[in-house]
């Protein structure tokens, strides 16, 4: 499935649901309604076609998503639910709440769409198309809101078309979003839930579930796109490694990441070449995992080969910056 040069717009039926399904199962976008608002999904497993997402989307950095799925057990697979997780799935999924948990050993959700970290979220929608879709894809779904980066969440098939015509392969349309706001997104990493985003379920309705007050991260800004806490931010996976980037070529003891086979020298370190044809798509597939690999190869320095700030290129770099810069 490469870029889709065409979008199909289909109304929510049997028919095109079983359509869009086939297309998530073969690594296509698809924009599908939940209650919330309109979902870019992608096959989370696949770390293409969850590149794909930010390409469309054309988000310079890359945010961790929420993986959809289609029940609590479907969920239980992949993340590791505590006390406080339990009671909030059991009394408010299917509907607007997204869990952030611990990844599970199993966990299928791919590094890009966790953004490398070994936490991940995960919601059940509680719209029937959203239901049915993750029904007949038979796997956890990527979908953040279906707008082009810096616009506001589309609630409608035609807010979608307007932001992502061309860029994607198919629009279910489920008529109009009905909650209209993200869902509402809680940490469950610790015995004390903590509220990451305000969104579609009320804190006063969390909290009667819970029988005890919710902790508050600080909100972010209202899209929802941007890091919600800077404590989020410090979570990001860091490698250990220093990082040396725009490299010309590695230096003895070095591990090295290559980019379109920049590297002819050798740096006697583990080296992995994140797209030896220069695909972005499949370097940003590739990112997480190789940065993770070369810094257990235990090299204290990870040469860069230079990566062109272009497309997925600026996500690409803006990770690699963020990873390359000084910590405390
Ligand atoms: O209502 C919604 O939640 C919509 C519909 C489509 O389901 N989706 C949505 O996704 O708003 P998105 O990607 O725009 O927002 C996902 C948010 C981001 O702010 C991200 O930082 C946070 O979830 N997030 C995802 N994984 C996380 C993690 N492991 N730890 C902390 N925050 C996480
Ligand atoms: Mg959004």
């Amino acid at each position: 499935m490469g870029h889709a040069a065409r979008t199909r717009l289909a109304p929510a039926d049997a028919a095109s649901v079983a359509e869009a399904a086939a297309l998530l199962r073969a690594g296509g976008l698809v924009a599908f309604p939940t209650e919330t608002v309109y979902g870019l999904g992608a096959d989370a497993a696949s770390g293409t076609a969850v590149a794909r997402i930010y390409a469309a989307k054309g988000r310079p950095s890359f945010n961790p998503l929420i993986a959809h799925v289609g029940s609590l057990a479907d969920a239980r697979r992949e993340g590791v639910f505590n006390a406080a997780a339990l009671t909030l799935a059991r009394a408010f999924w299917p509907g607007p709440l997204t869990l952030v948990v611990p990844a599970a050993p199993g966990c299928s959700v791919c590094d890009l769409a966790r953004a490398g970290l070994p936490s991940l979220a995960l919601r059940v929608p509680s719209s029937r198309i959203a239901l049915a879709l993750l029904a007949l894809a038979e796997r956890p779904i990527a979908a953040p809101s279906a707008n082009r980066s810096g616009r506001v969440s589309p609630t409608l098939a035609e807010h979608v078309m307007a932001d992502l015509d061309g860029r994607i392969d198919f629009v279910l349309d489920g008529g109009a979003a009905e909650v209209g706001v993200e869902s509402t997104i809680v940490s469950c990493l610790e015995a004390e839930p903590l509220l990451l985003r305000p969104g579609g379920i009320t804190r006063g309705a969390i909290e009667a579930a819970l029988g005890r007050p919710l902790r508050a991260a600080d909100p972010g800004d209202a899209d929802g796109e941007a890091p919600l806490a800077p404590g989020q931010l410090a979570s990001h996976y860091a490698p250990r490694a220093a990082l040396r980037l725009n490299a010309a070529q590695p230096l003895a003891g070095e591990a090295a990441l290559d980019f379109g086979h920049q590297f002819w020298r050798s740096g006697d370190g583990l080296r992995l070449d994140l797209s030896p044809d220069g695909d972005p798509i499949e370097a940003a597939a590739n990112l997480f995992g190789y940065l993770r690999r070369l810094d257990a190869s235990g090299a204290a320095v990870i040469a860069v080969a230079p990566i062109p700030r272009e497309g997925l290129g600026e996500a690409i770099m803006d990770r690699l910056t963020r990873a390359a810069a000084p910590r405390g």
